[in-house]
């Protein structure tokens, strides 16, 4: 697999337009020698149309609808978004699933309308505490890309982000064995669905920030990161996408 490592920032209900629009302006200036890094914004709806990003900065919706059109009050499709120049969806997010109740049939139907109209899913998978202290997090990982995966004949357009749910904003972060783990469930599990299927990326998700991502990047399995919190702000944001860059420079 030869993909760049993913930086993504995951803004959820923050950042108006205006205040987005010169956030990303302001990343891409600073950002401007970063070669090795694919950077993605994802802000709230509001804030898709006409942001102004090129390679390789890319824009992301946070959600969508699976239908292309019609009588659904309050949701998007993804034609909408792909005319806003959006290249990726974030799909499943732990919040979409556990306070919007999002089933994992409503997870798959949005992936395959993702990717029949020409854009990258990043499927977001991971475990309640609970589930981990259970021991089930291998069975719920086999589960939610089970059923996210139906229907689905290439994963090579997919992103899988790897977001315990425990560690989602709440400033810890999983440990590298278990990180390491997980990855290799997920790329055992896809592999085994998709018939042998290996050339996708699996990003970890899950309090980054410029202080743990020189180490967490290094760890076997991880192809970047997607991030919530240290993603609104312009340092943190920036010094890890250098932090990964750096890594990378570092490996070719
Ligand atoms: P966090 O969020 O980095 O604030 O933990 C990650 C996410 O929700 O994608």
């Amino acid at each position: 697999m030869n993909k760049k490592p993913i930086v993504a920032g995951n803004w959820k209900m923050n950042k108006h337009p205006k205040e987005g629009f010169s956030f990303v302006d302001e990343i891409q200036d600073l950002l401007l020698d970063i070669n090795h890094v694919s950077v993605i914004f994802a802000p709230p709806f509001t804030g898709l149309f006409e942001m102004n990003v090129n390679p390789p900065f890319y824009s992301a919706a946070q959600n969508c609808h699976w239908e292309n059109s019609g009588a659904f009050t309050g949701e998007i499709s993804v034609s909408m978004i792909k005319d806003c120049g959006a290249n990726y969806v974030i799909i499943g997010h732990s919040e979409r699933r556990h306070i919007f109740k999002e089933s994992d049939d409503w997870v798959n139907k949005k992936l395959i309308s993702v990717i029949n109209n020409g854009l990258n899913p990043i499927l977001c998978v991971g475990e309640t505490l609970d589930q981990r202290e259970s021991g089930q997090t291998d069975q719920v990982l086999h589960d939610q890309l089970e059923k996210g995966l139906v229907g689905i004949d290439s994963i090579k357009d997919c992103i899988i982000a790897y977001e315990p749910v425990w560690a989602i904003g709440t400033g810890l972060t999983a440990e590298n064995k278990q990180i390491e783990l997980a990855h290799k469930a997920i790329q055992d599990i896809v592999s085994s669905i998709l018939k042998g299927a290996n050339d996708f990326q699996i990003l970890y998700g899950g309090s980054v920030n410029s202080g743990n991502a020189e180490d967490l990047i290094q760890v076997s399995g991880v192809d970047g990161f997607l991030i919530g919190g240290a993603s609104l702000d312009v340092e943190s944001f920036t010094s890890i996408a250098r932090t990964v860059e750096m890594v990378q420079e570092k490996k070719i």
